[in-house]
């Protein structure tokens, strides 16, 4: 007799996620609120999200969408960031911290999906920086620097020693997360850290990243589905990176960075960057774990670390994975919208039971 090999784990947060706005919202927000419990949602819609009022209306939509899902999504939390700009305000930082925000991102103006509204000058925000680590709100780091003359495959390693160590020197009380870290140079930098001296730091890393090397994108011609920011990089850099989410460390944990793009904006002759991983997020970072023969870690990474980090209690419930095969739809429908998934019309070893 054969017998399946099932995984029960207490239910994992995504510290994060891409759940975009308007008519897809709803559709983008099932697939998330399906496996995670809560998420760190992204602020950078157009316009991004810059303000406590902002970041409110946004959460009223979300929390609105939600009441329109299966019963077993109900329970979901949006957790809600704010975008960093050149011109935030000191005084919206205690504001942020009353109305439950829970952190600020750093885009560099130009590093991304709608990042022009970036920071264009870090020196421009120490007041605002200072203001965050007294009220113990964490800075969530898109790690990559902007010149077009760097190499873009150089360009998180660059960004440690330009703007991040630096910037943890000038604000040493400051918390700060290595969003989607791709590279060996970053697992060293947030393993070294001496948090003595320097603010606590911690990393996410999405599925994608632990699965994939940049091969992908390259497979017999140019896979447009597979390309997002930070670009994926070589395999030295997935295995230290598999080898970081699965160690003992508790400072990477899981954040998926899923973020749809419309069909026809990714297979353009500009393509979007963003990877759409929310409707098998959890079976993809199994299948990573698996690979290395470590499921008995997924549950520390995927479901207790990002809380521990946070000072959030740890879900209560627990999810089930199967280890049966299961085969990735080729497209999804979110209204006049369709978006393709990571690894589309491909199969995967685990399934979501629920
Ligand atoms: O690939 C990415 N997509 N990286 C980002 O940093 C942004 C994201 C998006 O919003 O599409
Ligand atoms: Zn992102």
């Amino acid at each position: 007799m054969t017998s399946t090999t099932k995984l029960t784990i207490t239910q994992p947060d995504d510290w994060h996620l891409h759940l975009r706005d308007g008519v897809v919202l709803k559709d983008v927000l099932g697939h998330t609120s399906r496996q995670f419990g809560r998420a760190i949602v992204m602020p950078n819609l157009r316009p991004p999200i810059t303000t406590v009022e902002l970041a409110l209306q946004y959460q009223a939509r979300i929390l609105q969408a939600i009441k329109e899902l299966p019963e077993n999504s109900q329970s979901f939390v949006p957790l809600m960031t704010l975008y960093l700009t050149d011109n935030t305000k000191a005084s919206e930082i205690a504001k942020a911290k009353e109305a439950g925000i829970v952190a600020l991102k750093l885009y560099p103006a130009g590093a991304t999906t709608n990042s022009d509204a970036g920071v264009t000058n870090l020196a421009k925000c120490d007041e605002v920086l200072d203001a965050m680590a007294q009220h113990n709100l964490p800075l969530l780091v898109h790690g990559e620097v902007t010149s077009a003359e760097i190499d873009l495959f150089d360009r998180e390693a660059i960004f440690i020693e330009e703007v991040l160590h630096p910037l943890r020197m000038r604000h040493p009380q400051l918390r700060v997360v290595f969003e989607h870290i791709t590279t060996s140079q970053a697992v060293d930098y947030v393993n070294t850290t001496d948090t003595a001296n320097l603010g606590e730091i911690a990393a996410t890393i999405t599925a994608h990243h632990l699965l994939y090397n940049r091969n992908a994108i390259f497979l017999g011609g140019i896979r447009p589905h597979f390309y997002c920011l930070p670009v994926l990089k070589r395999e030295q850099h997935r295995l230290a990176l598999l080898n970081a989410a699965t160690s003992d460390s508790k400072r990477f944990f899981l954040g998926t960075d899923s973020a749809p793009h419309s069909k026809h904006l990714k297979e353009n002759e500009c393509g979007c960057a963003g990877c759409f991983t929310a409707p098998q997020a959890v079976e993809f970072y199994a299948q990573a774990f698996d690979s290395v023969g470590k499921l008995q870690q997924l549950e520390a990474f995927a479901s207790f670390r990002g809380p521990d980090f946070y000072g959030l209690p740890r879900n209560t419930k627990q999810i089930t994975l199967e280890k049966t095969s299961q085969t990735i739809p080729s497209t999804y429908q979110f209204g006049e919208e369709e978006i393709v998934p990571l690894n589309a019309g491909k199969s995967l070893d685990w399934t979501f039971l629920g």
